[in-house]
């Protein structure tokens, strides 16, 4: 027989929080802190990864197909697509297909990058995919018409993000010459705020800091969007079920040990 049940119906929904690799950690650490009542399921798609390079219409069917499966086999209460580049290109399509599934989506935080800069000076740092979306040029158009925003593709910082919190190896050289066109001067205006409009990057924030030619904000979205996900579940007057453990999902099978690592020492048990 099975136990009865203390928590309210659904509560024992978990989270998913999606992204192609390690970056939607960023928000995972944030959504924990705000909804500590929920048990979270991490998803990866490595076997995707990266993003940044895929054509969009490619992306978007590949995505829509993987949350069928992952909504089949987690149905979780809610989802977090922590991907500038897969919430970028799929969101719509996501939510048109999944009408009953609640998606909290992250897109660059041009909005409020263009509220805070005092010189009007903003970049975008991401994606090569994110960069070229339409949806990326709307939000410009939208909210930062008054300022000067210039949109830098790297196409190399997410791997390089993923082999830095794994320990490896990361030459500052490389970081210095990917971050290197968000530094715009003009006149005596400089840039002084720098989106961070991939969910890996926060992770090299403080070397980002380190290399930067003159100090400016480093916008991490990851608050935000976990305040925007707490916003959209009932309030909990219930704790965590003591048997409940956050666990991470990745598409691409068995993980190499450094992985397996870095997923346990965020409180995720790796899947089988
Ligand atoms: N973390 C993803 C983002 O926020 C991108 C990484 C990738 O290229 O897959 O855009």
């Amino acid at each position: 027989m099975p136990e009865p049940s203390l928590l309210p119906a659904g509560a024992d929904q978990p989270v998913l929080v999606f992204d192609s690799g390690i970056g939607g950690l960023t928000v995972l650490r944030e959504a924990r802190v705000l909804i500590p009542e929920r048990r979270f399921v991490y998803v990866a798609d490595d076997a995707g990864f990266p993003y940044g390079g895929w054509a969009e219409d490619v992306l978007r069917d590949h995505i829509v197909m993987l949350f069928g499966k992952l909504l089949r086999a987690y149905q979780p209460a809610l989802c977090v697509v922590a991907c500038n580049t897969a919430f970028t290109v799929a969101g719509a399509a996501l939510r048109t297909v999944y009408p009953d599934t609640v998606f909290v989506g992250t897109v660059p935080a041009i909005k409020p990058a263009a509220e805070r800069t005092r010189s009007g000076l903003v970049s975008v740092l991401a994606t090569p995919g994110t960069v070229q979306r339409d949806y990326t040029r709307r939000l410009i158009q939208s909210f930062a018409s008054r300022c000067q925003v210039r949109l830098v593709g790297s196409a190399r910082l997410a791997q390089m993000a993923e082999a830095y919190i794994r320990g490896l190896p990361v030459p500052d050289e490389d970081i210095r010459t990917e971050i290197a066109a968000c530094f715009v001067e003009d006149g005596a205006a400089r840039t002084d705020i720098v989106v961070l409009g991939c969910t890996h990057y926060p992770f090299l924030s403080n070397v980002f800091r380190r290399l930067a030619p003159w100090p400016v904000d480093w916008l991490d979205p990851a608050e935000a969007i976990a305040r925007h996900a707490r916003s959209l579940l009932p309030l909990a007057d219930h704790a965590l079920h003591p048997d409940a453990a956050d666990s991470a999902v990745l598409t691409g099978g068995e993980p190499d040990f450094a992985t397996r690592r870095l997923m346990n020492s965020f409180g995720l048990a790796v899947a089988d």
